[in-house]
């Protein structure tokens, strides 16, 4: 076909645990260095850890679609996003993208500055693409109440933010970077569920229709909306298709998308 492949992954697993295993790895050499006893203290931390945390994950995306990873906590959505950005690397399997990525991690984070230049976050300013945005993800109204709208520095001596807004300036921010893929951990943390759906709608569907999307999100509404969902469980894909797809082959499915 003459579709281009926006995200694929065939066949891909990872564990956290390398690092601890290392970490252990080198502790008992200190300590046999030492003269500690360390006997066998290590199978202890390689049992406990030495789980996969994403297990043989299928899926693909062509450019342009919306991918919805769902699961409740702990099931590898935040991990599964890390091995696109490629701080996760699998053990197995094989990822594809076009390289460009911008990533809204689950914790919003501001640096000193003024919003705008949190949302520019050195890029240059576009005032059309800017405007759009800030539209988008319902800023247009905070910008309104503070002293110096957008232009009002955030962080020490300026206003305090509150967590909704924080996370739409980081959403803002991803958004108005240009990249072939974006991932968004979450976004919708510490917005009510009216703001929810208006971002939702008019940042995530529309302005976004064009970008190739993997978003976090457990909510019924996004999911409907996704091109692909992929459910998470225990690092297992329990499921990957579309939404009609979801509902005919696992019509219990609900159960795993609380918390
Ligand atoms: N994990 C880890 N090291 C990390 C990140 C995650 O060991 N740097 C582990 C977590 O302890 C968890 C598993 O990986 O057991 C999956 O975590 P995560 O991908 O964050 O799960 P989410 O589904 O994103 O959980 P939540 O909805 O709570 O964010």
């Amino acid at each position: 076909s003459l579709t281009t492949v926006g995200l694929e992954m065939i066949n891909v697993s990872a564990s956290w645990d390398e690092g601890i295993v290392e970490l252990f790895e080198k502790i008992k050499r200190e300590n046999k260095a030492n003269g500690h006893l360390t006997g066998d203290d290590g199978l202890f931390f390689t049992n406990l850890y030495v789980t996969p945390v994403l297990k043989s994950i299928n899926l693909r995306l062509e450019e342009g679609m919306m991918l919805a990873v769902a699961g409740s906590t702990g099931s590898g959505k935040s991990s599964l996003l890390m091995m696109i950005l490629g701080e996760l690397v699998p053990s197995e399997g094989k990822i594809k993208h076009s390289g460009r990525v911008s990533y809204s991690p689950q914790t919003s984070w501001i640096m000193p500055g003024t919003i705008r230049d949190n949302i520019l976050f050195g890029l240059t300013y576009d005032e059309y693409r800017y405007t759009s945005i800030i539209r988008a993800c319902q800023l247009e109204e905070d910008f309104d109440l503070l002293p110096d709208k957008d232009k009002t520095p955030i962080a020490e001596g300026g206003v305090t933010l509150s967590g909704g807004q924080r996370a739409r300036i980081c959403l803002a921010r991803a958004v108005y970077k240009d990249a072939d893929l974006y991932l968004l951990d979450a976004p919708f943390t510490h917005l009510d569920i009216a703001t929810e759906k208006e971002i939702f709608d008019k940042c995530v569907c529309k302005l976004m229709a064009s970008k190739t999307r993997v978003v976090v999100t457990c909510k019924l509404e996004h999911l409907k909306r996704a091109d692909r969902i992929i459910l998470l469980h225990n690092g297992d894909c329990y499921f990957y298709g579309t939404f009609s797809e979801l509902q005919a082959q696992r019509p219990d499915f609900s159960s795993l998308l609380l918390g």
